[in-house]
């Protein structure tokens, strides 16, 4: 039986120091109820809490766990890269060894530039979209999240739809007014909004793939419309592939889905677990970054050696061996298939969207493909959900509104007692 006593006082101690006990909204179980757990080690696909509990872990740190905790190379690269330097402010090698690393996997990036996090990635990405076209406005689409700069947090998704902001105090009319927003898969919308903007957008931001309205998929002929409207309207499409980026496949979405974008930002799986984040793009776009062009972007820690380190030893081991992703994609097949077959004898509405190592269920009679099916869904019930596979050691990310990600080091008796909880849980609700 779990208990949760050391992880409640921890979060009550939490609670007179830290704004609602945590450092980052979704991690408070606002939403779904009850005590977050407070963990205190990790390695391959289990979590441990502070009383030593263990769960399975479908949150892999939010995608950058991409094959297990404490995977073996990457520690161990990070423990030598800590006896010689933490960091200098000045240029490495690693960082050139990382900028090739990405440009020989991922289309369309001539120049990247390092960040710490996948906020400051998108951040960086929109005012080079804007500097490079001279426009302001750009569009995003309703429950994707691309971080918590100013302009990005109008109809957002994750934590910004787990606490059902509506408005964001403290963001001014000016920094949301050139924020234009669609459903998304809504291509006739998004057509609507360019004709009535003409000349005055500098780009279309989405996640091909998203994740931060539980998983949601592009119809077929979405991304390819956005690709089709920026070439017409001298517009620059931004992949957000945060999440998808190193997961999808190596080159990200823009390789699975077949899609050219103009700018990428890249977050999570990068770093492997370190803060790191990067944009990139084609040389002409990306010429207007400073030092280069006058589209200043800086950062002091940026590149750091460290957290350098730790990503490209991860890539460079995703690079060497390609099968990885795919047996993480059959794993999450063979999850997917699994939780089919309990849902479908449960008997009530659900529905599954999937795309290689993304996977989420929303409780819903309608297909999900957008955030207001995402909304609709019946989520007090994926939170009921989330309990009960909590208290059978499975720890889910603790919102509807987010996808799950799985790591390479669940082992198939990992995925069939996953299954099994959730066959149990199904049955509590
Ligand atoms: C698609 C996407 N873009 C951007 C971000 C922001 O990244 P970070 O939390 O590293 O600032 C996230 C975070 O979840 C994300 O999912």
């Amino acid at each position: 039986m779990y208990t949760y006593e050391s992880s409640r006082s921890l979060f009550e101690r939490a609670l007179h120091s830290i704004p609602g006990g945590v450092n980052s909204p979704v991690r408070a179980f606002k939403s779904v109820g009850g005590t977050p757990v407070f963990f205190e080690k990790a390695k391959g696909a289990y979590l441990y809490d502070v009383a030593g509990q263990r769960y399975i872990d479908y949150i892999a740190s939010w995608g950058p766990m991409i094959l297990g905790h404490g995977y073996e190379p990457v520690t161990r690269a990070i423990q030598q890269q800590v006896e010689k330097a933490t960091s200098f402010g000045a240029p490495t090698e690693i960082e050139v060894e990382m900028a090739e690393l990405i440009k020989s996997m991922v289309p369309n990036v001539d120049l990247i530039r390092m960040v710490n996090s996948g906020t400051e990635a998108c951040m960086s990405a929109l005012r080079v979209a804007r500097g490079y076209t001279g426009r302001n406005k750009f569009i995003k689409f309703e429950g994707c999240y691309h971080g918590h700069a100013d302009p990005f947090l109008v109809k957002a998704g994750s934590g910004v739809a787990t606490f059902n902001i509506q408005t964001v105090p403290g963001i001014t009319a000016g920094a949301a007014n050139d924020t234009l927003t669609c459903a998304y898969n809504d291509l006739a919308a998004v057509e609507k909004l360019v004709a009535g903007h003409k000349g005055e957008i500098a780009a279309i931001i989405v996640e091909p793939v998203a994740g931060n309205m539980g998983c949601i998929l592009p119809e077929p002929g979405f991304l390819e419309g956005l690709r089709r409207i920026c070439d017409e309207e001298q517009m620059l499409l931004i992949f957000d592939e945060v999440m998808n980026g190193f997961r999808l496949a190596l080159g990200g979405a823009q390789e699975r889905l077949g899609i050219d974008a103009d700018l990428v930002t890249y977050g999570k799986v990068i770093g492997a677990g370190m803060p790191v984040g990067a944009f990139g793009g084609k040389r002409h776009i990306m010429e207007v970054v400073a030092p280069l062009g006058g589209v200043y972007q800086a950062g002091t820690l940026s590149g750091n050696p460290v957290a350098m380190t730790a990503g490209l030893t991860l890539l460079k081991a995703l690079k060497e061996k390609p099968e990885l992703l795919t047996e993480l994609d059959e794993k999450t097949l063979y999850l997917k298939d699994g939780l089919d077959a309990v849902l479908k004898a449960w008997g009530q509405p659900y529905v599954i969207n999937h795309l290689g190592s993304m996977i989420s269920i929303h409780f819903s009679a309608q297909p999900v493909v957008n955030f207001a099916a995402a909304a609709a869904a019946d989520n007090a019930r994926f939170n009921r959900l989330f309990h009960a596979l909590l208290k059978r050691g499975i720890y889910l990310p603790p919102s509807a509104f987010e996808s799950w990600f799985l790591n390479n080091a669940l082992t198939k008796e990992d995925l069939d007692q996953t299954i099994q909880a959730v066959k149990e849980s199904l049955e509590e609700l």
